[in-house]
C-alpha cells in the first residue's frame, strides 16, 4: 500500500508514524514533509495541489491522507482533485471543508441543524459590528475565513474589540471578509474527533488542548502548547450528550445537505453550564491533540483510512487504549509573537519511552537537529494514570534543551478555566 500524507508539522509526523506502524507496513510519502518526517516518508516536491495530484497518479498512490486543512480548500480542493483522479482521499471535498474555512458557513450549518452553539451575527462593516456588539462585553469576534489561528478575538472590553475590528476592516490584515459577533460562552473546552464516513462515524479518544502560552492559561493564544488525551477526560454522560446532540446531528446534517464527508472531523466544544456547545469545526485532526491521541490508537490505521476513503467505516480495525496520554510542546524563543530558528537541539536521544514528534525542526548538513519554527517539538508519554503520564511526559521534556526553549509545566494538570 502506498500512502501520501499532506502536511509538514507535528500532527503529520504523528500520523505518518501511526500509519507506518500499521500491519501492512505501507510505503509512505509526504508533501511537503519535513526533515524528521523524511525518516519515515519520502518528501515529495510539487508546486501546488494540481501537480501534487498528478504526481500521485503517476506514482500509483493508493490513498491520500489530508493532515493540514489549507490544501482542502486551495484551488479546486485536494479531495475534489483526488476524486477526479480516482485516488481515495481521507479528507473532505472543498464544499464540505467550508465547515472550517468559513465561520459563517459553519454557524449557519449549526443553526439549520439545531446543534447547540453560541448566538452570532454576521457583519460586513465596522458600524454593523459595533451595532451587533451593542456594548455587551465580553464578546467574541471571528473573522470569516482561514486566518492561521489569528482570526478569533475574545474581547473583554470596547478597546480590545476596537483593535481587532480595526485590523479586520481598516488594515484588512486577513484580506476581505465579514466578521461574526458571537456570544461569549464559558466553561472547559474539549476537542472531540470523529472519523466520518458518509452517514457513519467513529469517535476517537477525546483531548484537551492548552492554547495559551503561559502556565495557568495566561498570556496570548498559540497553536497549542500541549494536550492531554483520555477516554476518561470527559464523563460518560457528557460524552453521550456530545454524541447525541452534536456529533450525530452533524453527520446527519452533512448527508441531508449533500456535503460529502470522509475524513477526520474535529469538534471544538465548550462544556457550558447549560450543556456542551460547538465553538468550531475543523476538517482535520487537531495539532497538538493528534500527537497525544495517536499513541493511544492501536490496530490498522492505514487500513481504516483506506476503507473510510472508499466509503466503508471499519471500526473493528482500531482499538483505543483506556489510559492517559500527555503531550508537552517545546516552543522556540519569541513564540507566539515571532519565532526563532537555528538553535541547536540537545537531548533528543535521551527521552526513553517518550515519543518525540517534530513540529518545526530541520537537520544541519552535519546531521544535528535545530529549531525551525514556533512550535519545535512535541514530547508525548502514556500511562495508565494521568499522574504517571504527566510525570513521564514532563521528565522527558526536561531532558531536551535549546536556547530560548519555552514550555508549560502544567500540561496535563486539569485546571479547567
Ligand atoms: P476558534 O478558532 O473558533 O477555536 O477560537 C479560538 C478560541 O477562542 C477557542 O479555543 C476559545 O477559547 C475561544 N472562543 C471561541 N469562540 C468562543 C465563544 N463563543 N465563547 C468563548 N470563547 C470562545
Ligand atoms: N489544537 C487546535 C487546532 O488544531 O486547531
Amino acid at each position: 500500500m502506498r500512502i501520501l500524507v499532506v502536511g509538514k508539522g507535528g500532527r503529520e509526523h504523528a500520523l505518518v508514524r501511526a500509519l507506518a506502524e500499521s500491519p501492512a507496513r505501507p510505503t509512505l510519502f509526504c508533501f511537503p514533509g519535513s526533515d524528521a518526517i523524511s525518516e519515515l516518508a519520502q518528501a515529495v516536491a510539487a508546486d501546488g495541489v494540481e501537480s501534487l495530484v498528478a504526481w500521485m497518479q503517476t506514482h500509483a498512490i493508493d490513498l491520500c491522507v489530508a493532515g493540514e486543512e489549507s490544501y482542502l480548500v486551495k484551488g479546486e480542493g485536494l479531495a475534489n482533485l483526488c476524486g477526479k483522479a480516482g485516488i481515495p482521499c481521507w479528507g473532505p471535498p472543498k464544499e464540505s471543508a467550508q465547515l472550517e474555512a468559513s465561520k459563517e458557513f459553519a454557524k449557519n450549518f449549526l443553526l439549520r441543524n439545531a446543534i447547540p452553539t453560541a448566538r452570532a451575527t454576521a457583519c460586513a462593516t465596522l458600524a454593523e459590528a459595533l451595532a451587533a456588539i451593542d456594548d455587551a462585553y465580553p464578546t467574541v469576534l471571528k473573522f470569516d475565513g482561514l486566518a492561521a489561528g489569528k482570526g478569533v478575538a475574545v474581547c473583554p472590553d470596547a478597546a480590545s474589540a476596537g483593535e481587532f475590528l480595526d485590523e479586520v476592516f481598516t488594515q484588512r490584515r486577513f484580506g476581505d471578509g465579514r466578521v461574526l459577533v458571537e456570544q461569549c460562552l464559558t466553561g472547559p473546552e474539549v476537542s472531540v474527533f470523529a472519523a466520518v464516513v458518509d452517514d457513519s462515524y467513529l469517535i476517537f479518544t477525546p483531548a484537551r488542548d492548552y492554547k495559551r502560552i503561559g502556565e495557568g492559561d495566561c498570556g496570548p493564544n498559540t497553536g497549542g502548547m500541549g494536550a492531554v488525551a483520555s477516554r476518561q477526560l470527559i464523563a460518560p454522560e457528557i460524552l453521550a450528550q456530545i454524541e447525541t446532540q452534536i456529533v450525530r446531528p452533524t453527520v446527519v446534517g452533512l448527508r441531508r445537505e449533500n456535503l460529502p464527508y470522509r475524513g477526520f472531523l474535529y469538534f471544538g466544544i465548550m462544556l457550558t453550564p447549560s450543556g456542551p456547545q460547538v465553538i468550531e469545526y475543523n476538517c482535520r485532526f487537531g495539532d497538538p491533540e493528534c500527537q497525544a491521541v495517536m499513541p493511544l490508537v492501536q490496530g490498522d490505521l492505514a487500513g481504516f483510512c483506506l476503507a473510510g476513503a472508499q466509503g466503508q467505516l471499519r471500526p473493528e480495525l482500531l482499538t483505543f487504549d483506556e489510559g492517559w496520554s500527555v503531550c508537552v510542546i517545546l516552543a522556540s524563543a519569541g513564540y507566539p509573537e515571532s519565532s526563532r530558528s537555528g538553535d541547536l537541539i540537545a537531548g533528543l536521544d535521551t527521552c526513553g519511552n517518550a515519543r518525540i514528534y517534530h513540529s518545526g525542526t530541520r537537520q544541519t548538513p552535519a546531521g544535528q537537529w535545530e529549531t525551525n519554527g514556533g512550535r519545535v517539538l512535541a514530547v508525548v508519554a502514556g500511562a495508565a494514570t494521568r499522574a504517571a503520564a504527566v510525570e513521564q511526559a514532563h521528565a522527558a521534556a526536561g531532558r531536551i534543551h535549546f536556547a530560548g526553549l519555552q514550555r508549560r509545566h502544567d500540561i496535563g494538570l486539569l485546571h479547567f478555566t
